[in-house]
């Protein structure tokens, strides 16, 4: 099947413009994979990240058809359902853009500086503040550690706080992983709605923003 992909590139500091491939892929290929086979084939210059190529290191985040996900995890039967389809030719066209809320370094790839930033500012992630130090490790069932599923898993890929409104609108906001990775641990019986900030967060920006979507690949 033939698909084009419209790549959003960009050196730093400069315009971004649009760039136009065409692959015959498979409808298992992922995202990253067709990537690769731009870079390899066709424009050894497109640059973006990747490493583990099994959505587990959180390199591959990029905005592909308008919403931030990871290259690796998405396929091209699955976008098939997102993508335009081009009106001239009529073959499918997906549109691959970088993470947003993050300056672009060269074309899929951002500088993710903000993002670790305000991560750290978050102290601590796993706290044993308050709790009887054990002789030997914590022990945690089954059942406490499935509540921690939906932020402890958190590969820190960044597109969360790329598709962040509330972080584009205020800039000091630390963005959405930064309370999942502060508060589940130190509230670890709590459910979101109980959500607060644990006394010892360096920084508040964006504590009082209420309840935001929480998006995660
Ligand atoms: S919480 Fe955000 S940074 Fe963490 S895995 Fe989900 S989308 Fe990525
Ligand atoms: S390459 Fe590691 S998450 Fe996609």
């Amino acid at each position: 099947m033939e698909v084009q992909f419209q790549v959003i590139r960009q050196h730093q500091n400069q315009q971004p413009r649009i760039e136009t491939y065409q692959l015959d892929v498979e409808p298992g290929h992922t995202i990253l994979d067709c990537l690769n086979r731009i870079k390899w084939e066709l424009d050894g210059s497109l640059g973006f990240r990747k490493n583990c190529r099994n959505t587990i290191c959180g390199s591959c985040g990029m905005r592909i058809n308008g919403r931030a996900t990871l290259a690796c995890k998405e396929n091209i039967a699955g976008e098939l359902a997102r993508c335009e389809t081009n009106a001239t030719t009529g073959l499918p066209q997906m549109t691959i853009a970088p993470l947003g809320n993050l300056p672009v370094i060269k074309d899929l790839i951002v500088d993710m500086q903000n993002f670790w930033q305000h991560l750290e500012s978050i102290d601590p992630y796993v706290s044993t503040e308050a709790r009887k130090i054990p002789e030997r490790e914590f022990l945690q069932t089954p059942a406490e550690r499935s509540q921690l599923e939906a932020t402890g898993n958190c590969i820190m890929c960044g597109a969360c706080y790329s598709d962040c409104n509330a972080k584009q609108v205020n800039p000091r906001f630390c963005g959405p992983p930064c309370p999942s990775q502060g508060l589940p641990h130190d509230c670890r019986s709590k459910r979101w709605r109980d959500f607060q900030p644990p006394r010892n967060t360096k920084s508040r920006h964006g504590w009082g923003v209420g309840l935001y979507p929480l998006l995660c690949v």
